[in-house]
């Protein structure tokens, strides 16, 4: 079996980094399932499509054509990468994630990753849903006081000045979506080791990832 591991958490858990990371030490191919939601988010924004129009969703989800090549998102060709992490598209990605027939989908999609010599994947329903037999499986968190702060040096970095207030309401705002709905919440999987990294900095993470995997 071509070796899998999956990376699930809230959001601004630095689970993304951590799952490029732990790619690259290994040489596995990395999937970003976050972005194939902003991806149809994205498009569904510029198509003017209703957040409440399942069918026309997941009839993107289906069709769109975008790439990841140069640790970038391209969408028809296009360099869509700053496009994707704008706010708005988070928004709209995390108020449609909930529909079956987007998450359906997408499905095969994102098991198309699946090739040798590996994967590192992160998300919510990795472990849950998309690679049920994953070599291993990491719930990935920290407090939502320490993701608003990491959440808060990003966009520090990219010039924006956010507030702490705004942006614990929005990290708990997301994680109540993420979690209250019914198809794939967003929860601990049974198979999945919990990693806090409320105290952790990301190679520390990196290193207990790839510490459980060659255990
Ligand atoms: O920045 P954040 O971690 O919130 O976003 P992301 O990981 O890029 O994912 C964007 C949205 O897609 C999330 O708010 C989730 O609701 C949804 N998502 C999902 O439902 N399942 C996944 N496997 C990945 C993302």
């Amino acid at each position: 079996a071509i070796p899998i591991i999956t990376i699930d958490g809230p959001s601004a858990s630095g689970k993304g980094t951590v799952a490029y990371l732990a790619a690259q030490k290994l040489g596995f191919h990395y999937l970003d399932s976050g972005a194939l939601y902003r991806l149809v988010a994205l498009r569904a924004l510029q198509d003017n499509i209703d957040a409440s129009d399942e069918m026309q969703l997941a009839e993107i989800a289906g069709k769109i054509n975008f790439s990841f090549e140069n640790s970038l998102v391209w969408l028809d060709g296009q360099n869509v990468d700053s496009a994707i992490r704008a706010e708005s598209c988070g928004e709209f990605a995390s108020r449609i994630a909930h529909f079956p027939a987007l998450r359906a989908a997408l499905l095969q999609r994102q098991r198309d990753f699946c090739r040798l010599p590996g994967l590192v994947t992160d998300g919510r329903d990795m472990g849950s849903v998309v690679f049920p037999d994953a070599a291993l499986k990491i719930y990935l968190t920290a407090s939502v006081e320490e993701r608003a702060n990491r959440r808060y040096k990003q966009l520090k970095e990219k010039g924006i000045n956010a507030s702490m207030p705004n942006l614990l309401q929005m990290l708990r705002e997301r994680d109540q979506r993420d979690s209250d709905r019914a198809l794939s919440p967003l929860k601990q999987h049974i198979d999945a080791q919990l990693l806090d990294t409320s105290s952790l900095s990301i190679d520390e993470a990196v290193k207990q990832v790839l510490d459980s995997y060659a255990a």
